[in-house]
């Protein structure tokens, strides 16, 4: 019999303590220490036992090179999630799908197994939240009641694993949640951090064993953290957030981490009637029906990932009747609009400080590349002047506190993709067209932020007098 102790676990980070407090000391989280029993023998990861662990096994250490095959890809032939994965599903790897409650995490995997089981793999997918008629009318909802998905309503980890071990291994196992998984080496109850931690790690033993596929599924808390097990995301191979917010129909796959390719790569998808739809050109999306005679919108040549995509960015600066303007941002970083405020009115000249200034980003998108800073830039001075920027032109470009601006990374990709969507110019940094980027667009390389004011400004004068 396993001797059993008490221990303090915190649920946001997984640290141990031997009292309770408040706040866990590691990482600053309130009220978020819990008391746990955990079995003496089993240790909290559930790992081998104490009676294995002092028989040495030995194991065969070996070189850097070898023949080992390039690590095998499942492809899903769902363009966007393939993307995501760097390429498709490795075998044996594990992932975690992250994202907030009714997202569509749980429909996005449906429809990845449904593809994957057509497509003649052996798919299992295992339902913690749902039961099977849930499932069941779901698939047929989306059209995918036919596709040879193995299903199963099941929490218990011992029972799951004693159900695949019966038979041949899958090729992907898909487990809707995580935090409902429970294994009985350990005594902390189901979603606890323990729990969480001991079930994944039996599972992901399970499929490096097997060269099965993996992927978990992990609720997301309010403040953007999978719920509890954050301990989890350094046991698999992969993370991916499933993201969008309630009043858009995009949702946006991104990976955040990735063994075995790129992060920072996005799958867009459209919910619909009928599920989630890819989305191959995002641009269009996030352009939207664009009016484009309206003063304060830039059309910002962004990058998310390895793809370039094209985002329109608004301004409306109003005269101000507080002591203290406005300054109020969505989608993009409040100190860095202060930062470009505070630029334009040193270097160029051009005040805000009687205004209030309302920034957004169409399509409810947010972006955290310092190469939007031209795009706002524009933004601003077009809705202070009130004088519509051109419709067919775009901007990138980063711009330094002296007033310079900065190249960015990718230009030439960024600005095929306007010339892709009917752009024909642009305004980009003057470091980037010495590189040698070229394209059909009439691009203006601008060394300084006063050359682009002065720029826009005879612009103005030229369309005032027309
Ligand atoms: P779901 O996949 O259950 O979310 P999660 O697993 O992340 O909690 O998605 C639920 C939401 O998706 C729900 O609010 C309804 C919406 N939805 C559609 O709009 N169309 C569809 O075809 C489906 C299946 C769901
Ligand atoms: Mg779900």
């Amino acid at each position: 019999m396993a001797r059993r102790s008490t221990s303090y676990v915190c649920q946001s980070c997984g640290a141990i303590t031997s009292k309770w407090m408040g706040r866990c000391e590691s990482c600053g989280e309130w009220n978020s220490i819990v008391e746990e029993q955990t079995s003496g023998g089993g240790g909290i990861g559930g790992g081998p036992g104490r009676a294995s662990r002092s028989k040495g096994r030995v194991v065969p250490l070996v070189g850097l090179s070898g023949d080992t095959k390039e690590a095998p890809r499942i492809q899903t032939n769902v363009a966007e999630l393939d993307r995501v994965t760097g390429g498709g599903f490795v075998r044996g790897s594990a992932l975690l799908v992250g994202g907030d409650p009714g997202i569509g995490k749980s429909t996005l995997l449906i429809q990845a197994a449904a593809q994957l089981a057509n497509l003649g793999h052996k798919t299992v997918y295992i339902s913690g939240e749902e039961a099977i008629g849930q499932v069941r009318l779901r698939a047929e909802r989306l059209g995918l009641g036919k596709a040879p998905v193995a299903l199963a309503a099941e929490t218990s980890v011992e029972d799951i694993l004693a159900t695949l071990e019966a038979d041949k291994a899958p090729a992907m196992l898909i487990l809707d949640s995580v935090q409902t998984l429970w294994t009985d080496q350990v005594d902390s109850p189901p979603g606890t951090v323990t729990q969480v931690r001991a079930s994944a790690q039996a599972m992901v033993r399970y499929a490096k064993k097997n060269g099965t596929t993996l992927v978990l599924v992990g609720h997301v808390t309010k403040d953007g953290q999978i719920a509890g097990p954050r301990v989890v995301e350094h046991m698999v191979d992969a993370v991916l957030y499933f993201e969008g917010d309630g009043a858009h129909q995009y949702r946006i796959l991104r990976s955040v981490k990735n063994r075995f390719g790129a992060t920072d790569e996005i799958g867009v998808f459209e919910m619909t009637g009928k599920g989630l739809q890819e989305v191959s050109n995002p641009s269009a999306l996030f352009l939207g029906d664009r009016t484009t005679s309206a003063p304060g919108a830039a059309v910002f040549a962004g990058l998310e990932g390895s793809r370039p995509l094209l985002i329109e960015i608004q301004a409306l600066v109003a005269q101000s009747s507080l002591g203290t303007p406005r300054r109020a941002v969505i989608g993009w970083d409040s100190a860095r609009l202060s930062m470009i405020l505070a630029v334009l009115e040193a270097r160029c000249g051009v005040r805000f400080s009687q205004h209030d200034v309302y920034l957004n980003v169409a399509g409810g998108l947010k972006i955290n590349e310092p190469g939007a800073d031209l795009a706002v830039a524009a933004a601003l001075i077009s809705s202070l002047s009130g004088l519509a920027l051109p419709a067919n032109c775009v901007y990138f470009g980063e711009i330094s506190l002296s007033g310079a601006i900065r190249p960015v990374a990718q230009a030439q990709s960024r600005l095929k993709e306007a010339e892709k969507l009917g752009f024909d110019q642009a305004y980009c940094p003057e470091g980037n067209l010495k590189d040698g980027a070229t394209s059909a667009l009439k691009a203006t390389g601008l060394p300084e932020l006063g050359d682009f004011v002065a720029k826009l400004s005879v612009q103005a004068s030229v369309s005032g007098d027309s």
